[in-house]
């Protein structure tokens, strides 16, 4: 058990954590959030004391390992942690990778470094890998190896930093799974991390961190889908939403779409969501307003989540004279489009440059 009481921890500029007061439990698996800069790489390094805290107490076991005199790597052993970037060794093998902190740390023997290592391997599907460079490994396979590593140590804790964000979409996956597996065996995790789906299906706790604190804190249901303060309403909301303009006929649809995929994916919308997002913004933006406006386009469109009604909603505002969807001669387009929605209604408004308003409901 991690005890954290009234964790300060300044730099010569800033105090990114002001009063951090928390109980890690046996089990728990906590997924800590919040916007960038919020302070989660800072009290991640705090709790495994590779940054000290300037002020406050933290507790492992019972023992303040922030007392004056306390050997650090005393706790260090025992909470482990996993980096964004791998921080592998380059020079070394896969296996002399995961084995050198073994002998190093815990005077283990080469066999059993070796054995330790192997069996760590297979389980995360690389112990094929083992006489390789980390050089010759993909992103994914490389954080795989890196948690092997860690792992190694016997940890009692494992602490993971944003673990997917440097790796190529299509490798998170793989990744993930490691970490779900992890969790699954009951093993005692604090998760950074900016998968929403991923941190709201893995953790039993959530930390939302803003302004210094442990903002708000509760189970993945309370602070995803019923958050009760400001920030977290805003924050949870704005990972709901996406905006951007159209202002040419070069306008990139194909790298849009991607967007939206991607926003899908690392936020809570249902795949079939995601296509239907996709599909209508396509078929009317793409086809039916580029048809109508080509060049002269001018186009804002937002995707909103709105946890009042719980909808999501697409509201696309465009310049020209007034122009309703529903009377587009794109016949295609427009039964496509009509068949991923339930609703679409027309307003003629005056917004700045914009003259119509389409407001769609999935
Ligand atoms: N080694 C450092 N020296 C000075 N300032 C730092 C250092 N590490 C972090 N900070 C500052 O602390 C704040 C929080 O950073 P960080 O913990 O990395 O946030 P997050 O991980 O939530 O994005 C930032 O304003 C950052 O500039
Ligand atoms: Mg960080």
């Amino acid at each position: 058990m991690i005890e954290l009481k009234h964790v300060e921890k300044a730099f010569h500029d800033s105090k990114p954590l002001k009063d951090i007061n928390a109980v890690i439990n046996t089990g728990d698996v906590i997924a800590v959030i919040g916007p960038s800069g919020a302070g989660k790489s800072t009290l991640l390094r705090c709790i495994n004391m590779l940054g000290e805290p300037t002020n406050g107490q933290i507790i492992v076991d019972g023992e303040d390992v922030t007392a004056k005199g306390y050997d650090v790597n005393k706790a260090r052993k025992k909470i482990g942690m996993v980096f964004q970037s791998f921080n592998l060794f380059s020079h070394l093998t896969i296996i002399e990778n995961i084995m050198n902190p073994q002998i190093q740390i815990l005077g283990r023997d080469k066999k059993q470094a070796y054995e330790k290592a192997m069996s760590l391997l297979h389980k995360v599907g690389l112990g094929s890998k083992y006489a390789k460079y980390p050089d010759e490994l993909s992103g994914g396979q490389k954080q795989r190896v890196a948690i092997c590593r860690t792992l190694a140590m016997d940890p009692e804790v494992i602490l993971f930093d944003e673990p997917t964000s440097a790796l190529d979409p299509t490798m998170v996956g793989e990744v993930e799974s490691v970490i779900r597996d992890l969790a699954k065996e009951g093993r005692t995790m604090v998760i950074v991390t900016h998968e929403m789906k991923f941190a709201r299906t893995i953790s039993n706790r959530v930390f939302y961190m803003d302004e210094g604190i442990i903002y708000e804190e509760g189970s993945p249901e309370q602070i995803f889908e019923n958050p009760q303060k400001e920030k977290t309403i805003i924050f949870i909301n704005q990972l709901k939403s996406l905006e951007f303009l159209i202002d040419s006929s070069e306008f990139d649809f194909q790298a849009t779409a991607y967007r939206i995929e991607e926003y899908g994916r690392k936020n809570l919308l249902e795949h079939k969501l995601i296509y239907q997002i996709e599909s209508a913004f396509e078929e009317l933006c793409g086809q039916i307003l580029m048809s109508h406006l080509g060049n002269f386009i001018r186009a804002k469109v937002s995707i909103i989540y709105s946890q009042k009604e719980n909808v999501t909603k697409m509201i696309v505002l465009y310049n020209g004279s007034s122009f309703d969807p529903n009377d587009s001669d794109k016949g295609i387009a427009l039964k496509i489009l009509k068949n991923s929605i339930s609703e679409i209604s027309h307003y003629d408004i005056v917004e700045g440059e914009y003259t119509n308003k389409v407001e769609i409901i999935f």
